[in-house]
């Protein structure tokens, strides 16, 4: 069985906040090293293979994720992969369309719909989801009430960052395409987290993070795109796989793939990190940190004044809990305070005027962090 030492993690820290940057395996760092060393050993060599190097890569991946891996390329983080379709819809909406999005999308993809549409009079709706949440059934219907004869992009979280709440992207992405909405599922926080079927998602785009619960190295993602879409998104660095001399593949890998020299290395650790997690038994791995999340979720609510954020039992395949703290706590503080004194790592912050204490939980998360961060959060609060 996995446990902390097995990642890089310093081990004086109760390391509660896999969620927001993921964490390490020595195996994986290993593996990543060997890719660095034979890159800079011969690089005309290594980006010579490159092509091929990163298609077996993107095979590997796709295999994980039901999906053809000439559909999908690796870019450096999901924000990078929202960039790209942001940018893209420039040229593909007209004054007075509208992008529904909820009020809980990751800020920093928030930013790239803002600014990319920030004078093109496209006007950005945000579908709001009411804290505590309701229950998973009912959020199709809640977020659908934002669309109008204007909607032509529905931009969605598969779990949201600042609350973590899993969202029903499989119907909406149904509904979507009943009216020619085109869909972008901001999917960071699912490859590693629960079973991941691309094609099954109906999306039109889909773009996730394998360093967050995969634990592959920082700087390794994915955008998906529909074949019949891939056309119409042009990419956001322009290099020389744009009008290629020696084409590959397709536009779509040679456009987005070949940006000149870059590091690669976290991109072609992906396959020993999916051969890594089957080595793992991560059903396993799975079933014993949602049980741990669970606990953390039991005692946190146990805490006088503390609410669950979901208010069904639908969140039995998370791996992030999520709680509202009384009014009177200070998100900032808590969170320093927590660190200083407990050596705690957690999210705790304001979102939309509610303070919320958000915890993950892993393969190197055991009992006695979660028994610690709910006796540090009883002495605080009280
Ligand atoms: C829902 C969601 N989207 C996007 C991101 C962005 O991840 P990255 O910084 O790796 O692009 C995050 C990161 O926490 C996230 O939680």
């Amino acid at each position: 069985m996995l446990s902390k030492e097995d990642f890089l993690l310093d081990p004086s820290t109760i390391f509660l906040n896999h969620g927001s940057f993921g964490a390490l395996p020595r195996a994986l760092f290993e593996e990543q090293q060997r890719w660095l060393e034979r890159m800079d050993r011969q690089p005309v060599l290594f980006f010579r293979d490159a092509p091929e190097l990163l298609r077996q890569a993107r095979i590997a991946l796709g295999d994980y994720l039901g999906a053809d891996a000439d559909d999908l390329v690796y870019v450096v983080n999901s924000t990078f992969g929202v960039n790209v379709v942001a940018q893209a819809t420039r040229g593909m909406l007209k004054e007075g369309d509208e992008i529904l999005m909820t009020d809980h999308e990751y800020g920093a993809c928030d930013r790239a719909w803002r600014y990319y549409h920030r004078d093109t009079g496209v006007n950005i709706v945000r579908a709001s989801i009411p804290m505590p949440v309701p229950p998973y059934g009912d959020l199709a219907d809640i977020i659908w009430a934002g669309v109008t004869e204007r909607t032509k992009v529905l931009f969605i979280s598969h779990i949201t960052a600042p609350s973590a709440i899993l969202l029903p992207v499989k119907e909406l992405c149904r509904r979507a395409r009943e009216r020619g909405i085109l869909t972008i599922v901001d999917g960071s926080h699912i490859p590693g987290h629960m079973p991941l079927d691309l094609e099954d998602i109906g999306a039109d785009i889909y773009t996730a993070n394998c360093h967050k619960w995969m634990c592959t190295p920082i700087g390794s993602a994915f955008l998906w795109i529909r074949r019949d879409v891939q056309d119409r998104i042009g990419p956001l660095v322009v290099s020389w796989g744009w009008q290629a001399e020696r084409p590959g593949i397709s536009r779509f890998i040679d456009e987005h793939e070949y940006l000149g020299t870059r590091d690669l290395t976290a991109f072609l650790t992906v396959p020993a990190a999916i051969r890594w997690m089957q080595s793992q038994q991560w059903p396993t791995v799975l079933a014993i940190s949602r049980s741990l999340r669970e606990e953390g979720m039991r005692l946190l609510c146990a805490i006088p004044g503390i609410r669950p954020m979901l208010t069904d039992a639908d969140d039995d395949v998370l791996l992030m809990g999520a709680v509202i703290l009384p009014d009177h706590v200070d998100p900032v503080a808590m969170q320093i305070h927590l660190y200083d004194h407990d050596r705690i790592e957690v999210v705790i912050h304001y979102w939309l005027g509610v303070p919320i204490l958000r915890f993950s939980v892993h393969a190197h998360t055991s009992a006695s962090d979660i028994e610690a961060l709910a006796a540090a959060v009883r002495r605080y609060v009280a």
